[in-house]
């Protein structure tokens, strides 16, 4: 949608139902339609179109966040919002962000995500609790579950080590697509592996990381869950089961409070001190300082001690 568009399509719709609410029988093609509707959908118009009149400074009334929201069906089946901000976002970083200049790549899609439609990225205020725990790992392999637009793993590869290498696996292809485009542009598309499926397909991508990509036991480093939430605890377990971790491996997991990953959390708190140690991190989710969100970086210690 165009800078003015949702700020003129709020406003119509303000003054539409502003004067359907003074007429002394509201009626729209024929229906009637109750004053407490009308009076609860001129408010909303209004603050939205006030909102995006002075600039947008309220996520939630963003026209963009709006429709993110009417978006979220589309959201549970496909992954991606269903209006095209996804190859939006691809067209606007390759337009926008100076080529093969990664910072510049990161701030883009940031300025992306505040300005012109929200994104469901690790964004940038989870993004540096990333960046500290990569930093601190200091890992060779990495695992990445859930790449959308690659953003995460655009943070991940700016702060790895030179020789490291990121793989990173998505259940849809158009999203991965998305993510390699911005990735070639930021001049790292060499460094991260995307695989498109899931680690719950019978094993089709399990085999693939361990015969394709040498995944072997004790070689993975550093894992990043941010896929589905109900899959964040199986998951772990397929990981576990194939031994791929070693002592002093890190898990993070983004969304661990919102939308919310409980049986991860409560997984990890009864491990605490025998096979993970955990760090909760309270942040917000992404691009907004209202809801409150929680990023969980676990230790791994090895196996228990009598296993
Ligand atoms: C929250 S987004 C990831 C955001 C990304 N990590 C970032 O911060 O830039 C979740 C992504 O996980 C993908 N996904 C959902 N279920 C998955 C699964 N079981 N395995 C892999 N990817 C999955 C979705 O298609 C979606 O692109």
């Amino acid at each position: 949608m165009s800078k003015f568009s949702a700020a003129f399509g709020a406003s119509a719709v303000s003054v539409v139902s502003s004067i359907l609410l003074i007429a002394r029988r509201p009626r729209v093609l024929g229906r009637r339609y109750p004053r407490l509707l009308l009076a609860a959908v001129t408010a909303v118009a209004l603050a939205v179109a006030a909102n995006e009149w002075v600039g947008k400074p309220v996520m939630f009334l963003r026209w963009s966040y709006v429709r993110f929201l009417f978006g979220l069906r589309h959201m549970g089946a496909h992954w991606q919002v269903g209006d095209g901000r996804e190859e939006a976002l691809a067209d606007y970083v390759c337009t926008h962000a100076r080529r093969n200049d990664i910072d510049d790549v990161i701030r883009v899609i940031d300025e992306f995500c505040y300005t012109k439609s929200y994104l469901i990225n690790v964004g940038d205020e989870k993004g540096q609790i990333l960046d500290r725990a990569v930093v601190g790992a200091r890992p060779s392999r990495l695992l990445e579950l859930g790449t959308y637009c690659g953003y995460s793993a655009l943070r991940i590869a700016r702060v790895m080590p030179d020789d490291a290498v990121l793989y990173s696996i998505e259940f849809n292809p158009a999203n991965a697509a998305v993510a390699q485009r911005i990735w070639d542009h930021a001049g790292v598309g060499e460094r991260i592996v995307v695989i498109v499926g899931t680690l719950g397909d019978h094993g089709k991508t399990l085999t693939a990381l361990r015969e394709t990509h040498n995944f072997a036991p004790g070689t993975l480093d550093f894992v990043f869950l941010d896929h589905e939430k109900d899959e964040y605890l199986p998951d772990l377990h397929r990981i576990l089961d194939q031994g791929w971790l070693r002592s002093g491996s890190v898990v993070m997991a983004d969304n661990v409070k919102y939308p919310g990953a409980p049986e991860y959390r409560e997984f990890m708190r009864c491990q605490e001190g025998a096979t993970w140690r955990t760090r909760e991190h309270r942040s917000h989710a992404e691009y907004q300082k209202i809801i409150k969100d929680l990023v969980l970086e676990s230790t791994h210690l090895g196996p228990p001690a009598n296993a």
